[in-house]
């Protein structure tokens, strides 16, 4: 499926690495159900230091982990309280109900969070009629909300809540990893303010398998007893935790390229005006992608990008998610906002966010040259085209062409013009047009725009005029003909390096 496709359904599909797979196979084990296992052991004591908890417990997942925290909290009858979009609500099979006999009572949230003082009237009196409030969970990040991170102020808040109140505390941390790159608050800050945390190892971490539950030893002595009951006493699981402990120890600072990655595709999809996302709510690495406008169904966006080789996945109702991740690269990123831009939404793009992204398509290209020693000249310093000294470039400069016929002139616009350092006397700068997301629809308009401006320079200044595009990315081959069509040369954004190619 990967190697066909663009797989951004979720981080869960990311597959161990060669480096991985040998800290696997090398692992040393044991049978586990006798605790012999000094991988697993050495994995568990690992977490429960990372999160400055007692005790951690591997599991074989998420689901597991949380129902396990659910069902060594509570006792049958007990009421469980959680946010309506929880992963534990929606998308574990109704096992708090089937594994401990609870009853949960969901809450709204805002993106997924929910505030402490929104608790009070959800809480039960002390009354024979009726269930305990026995649990809090919450979930960060919040998966359905589109990764978004629980203020940790609220944590804080809702913790001395719970405590008042006799409540346990519990965090679906599947993805605690990426709340706490994302904020660069440490796990174990996060983690003191829960009775129990589940974390995961196999969503942006990129082990195959794995979980595991924290807390005290009395509570993890529990829920041990109880993993053995659910079905997932393991034997030789090192090979398993060898992959988490090499996840844990090597892949949580990376998870900042793919919330860098997700950024970029955000703003990218922020410019299709028959789509809606919320930047804002962009903070880890999902994206929510709202269709309703569109009149189509996220089922139907889903089925329409699979057929342009894009795995995306359902986010809720009138939206589609779309997930960065170690397994997806930036070339691929790129792609991805094409497909769902050109192909999906045949879209035009917002001129705001074109425009932004030429700033910063610039503001790149002039960092790369005064690196090397370039010196900008600004367009009210008289700046001609043809006279530029060597070593210099300027932006959005007038470039002078006579029509076609040959009598008349008009000026046209280059993004960026450079005169190399080795230019001599009578040498053409070389010009650079900045292609950005917005230019990503109607290729062969724009395709046509740049051939008339190449020929127009050619007819004005000869065959030795160097005209050339800046692409960010979106382009797929459609955009590369130019060369041999009109002997119009790229560079990409995201290989700023191949500029030196170019004698620069
Ligand atoms: C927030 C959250 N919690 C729990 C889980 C369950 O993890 P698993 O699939 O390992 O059971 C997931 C899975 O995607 C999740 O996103």
């Amino acid at each position: 499926m990967a190697d066909q496709f663009i797989d951004m359904r979720s981080d869960t599909v990311t597959r161990p690495t060669a480096a991985m797979r040998s800290a696997m196979a090398a692992a040393e084990v044991g049978d586990d159900v006798f605790g012999e296992d000094p991988t697993v052991n050495e994995l568990q004591r690992t977490v429960a230091a990372m999160l400055e908890k007692e005790q951690a417990l591997f599991v074989p997942s998420g689901c597991m982990s949380n129902q396990l925290g659910l069902k060594a909290h509570t006792e049958m009858g007990d009421e469980v309280i959680m946010e309506q979009d929880a992963h534990m609500f929606n998308y574990e099979t109704a096992a708090p109900s089937v594994m401990s006999a609870v009853q949960v009572k969901t809450i709204p949230g805002i993106n997924g969070v929910f505030r402490a003082e929104e608790l009070p009237p959800h809480i039960r009196p002390a009354q024979y009629y009726m269930p305990r409030t026995r649990v809090i969970c919450i979930e960060n990040t919040h998966n359905r909300a589109g990764g978004t991170v629980f203020p940790i102020d609220e944590i804080k808040k809702i913790s001395e809540f719970c405590r008042k109140n006799g409540i346990m505390f519990h965090l679906d941390g599947a993805r605690l990893w990426n709340a706490s790159v994302a904020t660069g608050i440490p796990v174990h800050e996060w983690a003191q303010y829960f009775d129990s945390v589940s974390v995961c190892f196999s969503k942006g971490l990129g082990a195959p398998v794995g979980s595991a539950l924290c807390g005290t030893k009395e509570f993890i002595t529990r829920a041990h007893k109880w993993r053995k009951v659910f079905g997932g006493g393991m034997r030789q699981a090192g090979i398993l935790a060898a992959g988490a402990l090499y996840a844990v120890q090597n892949n949580i600072p990376r998870l900042a390229e793919d919330h860098e990655k997700a950024k970029y595709l955000a703003e990218a999809l922020a410019g299709i005006p028959s789509i809606r996302v919320d930047l804002a709510n962009v903070q880890t690495n999902i994206i929510l992608v709202d269709v309703e406008r569109t009149g189509k169904t996220p089922q139907e966006f889903i089925a329409l990008a699979k057929e342009k080789g894009l795995l995306i996945s359902g986010g809720t109702f009138t939206k589609f998610r779309i997930v960065t991740h170690m397994d997806v690269s930036m070339e691929q990123v790129h792609r991805a906002a094409t497909i769902v831009a050109d192909r999906l939404c045949g879209a035009v793009a917002n001129p705001i966010i074109r425009n932004a992204q030429e700033k910063r398509q610039l503001a790149e290209i002039k960092s790369w040259l005064e690196t090397r020693g370039y010196r900008h000249l600004a367009i009210g310093e008289g700046t001609k085209f043809q006279t530029m000294p060597p070593g210099t470039f300027s932006f959005r400069l007038n470039v002078q062409v006579k029509l076609e016929g040959g009598v008349q002139s008009v000026n046209i616009p280059v993004d960026a013009v450079v005169m190399p350092k080795n230019a001599e006397a009578g040498d053409f700068p070389l010009m650079f047009e900045a292609k950005s997301a917005g230019d990503f629809t109607n290729t062969n308009k724009r395709r046509k725009e740049e051939a008339v401006k190449m020929a127009q320079l050619r007819s004005t200044y000869g065959d030795k005029v160097r005209f050339n595009l800046f692409l960010c990315g979106y382009f797929d081959s459609g955009y590369l003909g130019y060369e041999a069509a009109e002997g119009i040369d790229w560079v990409w954004e995201h290989r700023i390096d191949d500029l030196a190619l170019f004698g620069l």
